[in-house]
């Protein structure tokens, strides 16, 4: 039997860097991965997203740089475009491996399963291997919720994965849930000139993550805007030779739609991998952890498998923190502080959507402080012919920043100085204090800790257009 110091099981955002900092830390470590490293995020998630978010914007700005007499004859050849999502996975791919070999990680590909206390099973294509191990790190992360109605065919009903897969650009894509990934993909594909309508079962667009009534009325309206239509309060019933039936407050109403993407979230995969062989206890899917992500004696989980946000970023962390905990095992080093942080999000919608802390509506009802910069006041937006959108920052009495949403073009880099600002325990004073480039979107963040302070500065225009 071979023997390791820890296992990691994935190779996800969270199971390959937390291998890559075990490794760093002078920790055995053998990762091991079923398909591909990157996991979700990099191969059928996050990185083929953002890669066709942004190599479709042109063709989502066309009536935008027209307004500026500039026609743009944007077309989409989706043989390239394809080729062009797989250069930038494989790049990226090929660098964790790189950089797993560089921390001296072992990489098995296989399927694991725990088949007792530190011993776990690895189905290889070259037959079965026994592996030891004193520490096993779980971070198998999460796979689409498939719909009663609607199986994934890969043909006429998608998963996000078929839906980056490019195969063709539908004449109607009906979009079942209207939460990040239902948007996200809408988003693509009605750039590519696919009719798209999303249909969302409550009453308000991304209901999960919280975004304000406000915010949402605006995402509401750019969608609108770019001819995305938006079913709420509907239940997608059944399919039927030519579209989807909806279920909706008067009755049953049949939508066009020759494919279908169901984007209804995400499950943990939590199951076949023997966690009750060491006692792990499974909620609703979710891997239980207490204290330093510990699951059991010897066993721990991160990223998407033990639950809450599932978001790269937040795997990427605790796979940093789990390395340093059991590299203060193995290593005798000193235990870090386990602070886990002020996690943002990005939502990669037109306009951006970001977010971090405590939600702006949830605030207002508790009584903080909120204020509010409209993008409408900021030079930088004119100058783009993108004037949608706010920051909005939430602070306590003593001005201690501890929330903020953004909405608007590069909310999704914006955020990171909000995220920095609540995390380093500063003031809307601080913040106000730090001189911001002219004419830049960060300004936006200063005007709002100005607005914030009682002083605000160029808030009040209000001649969009
Ligand atoms: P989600 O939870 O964001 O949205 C699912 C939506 O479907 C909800 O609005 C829900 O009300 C609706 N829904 C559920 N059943 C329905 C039905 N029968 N008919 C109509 N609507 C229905 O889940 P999503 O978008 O699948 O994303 C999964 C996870 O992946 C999320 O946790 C998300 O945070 C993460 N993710 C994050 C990204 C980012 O941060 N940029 C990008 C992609 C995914």
């Amino acid at each position: 039997m071979e023997r390791t110091q820890v296992a990691v099981v994935g190779g996800g955002p969270g199971g390959y860097v937390a291998a890559r900092r075990l490794g760093q830390l002078g920790v055995e470590t053998v990762l091991i991965e079923k398909s591909h490293l990157g996991g979700t995020c990099l191969n059928e998630g996050c990185i083929p997203t953002k890669a066709l978010y942004v190599a479709t914007s042109p063709l989502g700005r066309r009536a935008t740089f027209a307004r500026m007499g500039i026609t743009l004859a944007a077309e989409a050849d989706l043989g390239r475009l394809r080729a062009w999502v797989d250069e930038v996975i494989g790049g990226l791919r090929s660098g964790v491996v790189q950089l797993l070999a560089g921390s001296k990680v072992e990489v098995l590909a296989g399927v694991a399963r725990i088949v007792g206390p530190g011993q776990l099973r690895v189905q290889t294509d070259r037959g079965e291997l026994a592996l030891g191990a004193e520490a096993i790190v779980l971070a198998t992360g999460s796979s689409p919720i498939e719909l009663r109605g609607f199986p994934f065919d890969g043909e006429r009903v998608w998963s996000s994965a078929d839906a980056l897969f490019l195969r063709r650009v539908p004449e109607h894509l009906v979009v079942i849930g209207g939460g990040v990934i239902g948007l996200e993909l809408a988003t693509v594909y009605r750039r590519l000139g696919s009719e798209v309508t999303v249909v969302e079962l409550l009453d308000r667009l991304l209901p999960g993550v919280g975004l304000s009534r406000r915010g949402e009325s605006v995402v509401r309206r750019a969608l609108a805007g770019q001819g995305v239509g938006v079913r709420l309060g509907a239940r997608a019933e059944r399919l039927t030779p030519n579209g989807v039936v909806l279920a909706t407050g008067s009755g049953e109403e049949e939508i066009p739609g020759d494919a279908v993407l169901v984007a209804v979230g995400r499950r943990p995969n939590s199951s076949d991998l023997g966690l009750e062989s060491v006692g792990v206890r499974v909620e609703k899917g979710v891997v239980v952890t207490g204290e330093g992500f510990a699951a059991a004696e010897g066993v721990y989980a991160i990223g998407d498998v033990r639950g809450g946000w599932m978001l790269a970023h937040k795997a990427s962390h605790e796979g940093l923190l789990v390395a340093e905990r059991l590299g203060a095992t193995f290593r005798s080093r000193p235990l870090p502080s386990a602070g886990e942080g002020a996690i943002p999000q990005a939502i990669f919608t037109q306009p951006e959507v970001a977010l971090v802390g405590v939600p702006v509506d949830e605030a207002t009802a508790r009584g903080l402080k909120v204020a509010r910069f409209p993008f409408v006041a900021l030079g930088r937006a004119w100058a783009e012919g993108e004037t949608e959108g706010h920051v909005q920052l939430v602070a306590d009495g003593e001005g201690r920043l501890l929330g903020a949403e953004v909405l608007g073009p590069h909310a999704s880099d914006l955020i990171a100085e909000a995220t920095l600002a609540i995390q380093a325990g500063l003031t809307a004073e601080d913040l106000a204090e730090a001189v911001h480039a002219h004419p830049t979107f960060p300004e936006g963040l200063w005007e709002a800790a100005l607005s914030l302070l009682g002083r605000p500065l160029h808030s009040g225009v209000v001649s969009a257009r």
